[in-house]
């Protein structure tokens, strides 16, 4: 899926802009990361894109399609965000099952396929035998991880992640961010995470886009943000970290 945002404006409530005729494009297939420092409208351009935030004006284009007004439960995509927590009444299988439960009945797979994918999921993050326990049991990065199959299961045609890893400790987000690049390329779903971490950026995005004050700076590969930064703030943001 590719996904054309443009020209997107927002602000809160008599406060000036936070997003300003900000336009991206986001490849199919792509892993994309929005970077920038704290204020700079990271997670209200990641709302806006999820249906949670609704712009003033500006367009959503998903292979052609408007979704700007699609409401979000409409638009199918997966998300994780920093704290959103597993149910903690709901064991992993369940945590995993909720979004193809709750599906309208004419989409909704069967309980035989529900089981079976549930089951699927847990072999791709390497959590075979975890579907019978509960949250409270599984360690921050498991927790992490049911997360991800749970956005994945509904097969999402965007995945937007928001800090998913920053509650992590410094080893676990390192195995977190490889496992997580895996199986994005495994399932080829378009991705957007949203950091203000340029190692982690660099170390899992196909491109990176650096954001500043509601609108994107530059966009480009890392090596090619390394080798050409666009502008002094860019050239600082990325020498600084
Ligand atoms: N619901 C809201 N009401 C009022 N202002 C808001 C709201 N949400 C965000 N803002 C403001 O919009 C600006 C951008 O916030 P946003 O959360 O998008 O930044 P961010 O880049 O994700 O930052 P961080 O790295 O700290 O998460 C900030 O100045 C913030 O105070
Ligand atoms: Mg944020």
């Amino acid at each position: 899926m590719t996904l054309q945002i443009e020209r997107v404006s927002k602000s809160f409530d008599g406060t000036s802009a936070v997003l300003e005729d900000t336009s991206l494009t986001v490849r199919d297939g792509e892993f994309l990361a929005l970077l920038g420092p704290s204020g700079s409208g990271k997670t209200t351009l990641l709302n806006v894109v999820s249906g949670l935030t609704r712009p003033e004006s500006g367009r959503l284009v998903l292979d052609g399609e408007d979704i700007t007004d699609l409401s979000a439960g409409r638009r199918r995509f997966g998300m994780v965000f920093q704290s959103y927590a597993l149910f903690r009444h709901m064991n992993v299988a369940d945590n995993i099952a909720f979004g193809l439960r709750v599906m309208d009945r004419s989409e909704r797979p069967s309980k035989a396929e529900r089981r079976e994918r549930v089951e699927e999921l847990l072999a791709m993050i390497d959590m075979v035998g975890f579907g019978e326990r509960y949250p409270a049991q599984l360690s921050g990065g498991q927790r992490q991880r049911v997360a991800m199959a749970r956005a994945l299961a509904i097969r999402p045609r965007l995945l937007l992640l928001d800090e998913p890893f920053s509650a992590l400790d410094a080893k676990v987000r390192r195995e977190l961010r490889d496992s997580v690049r895996d199986l994005q390329q495994r399932v080829g779903v378009t991705t957007i995470l949203v950091t203000h971490d340029q190692a982690e950026a660099f170390g899992i995005a196909d491109r990176v886009a650096i954001m500043r004050e509601g609108s994107i700076e530059q966009i480009g590969t890392p090596d090619e943000l390394r080798a050409h930064p666009a502008s002094p703030f860019v050239e600082s943001f990325l020498n600084a970290a």
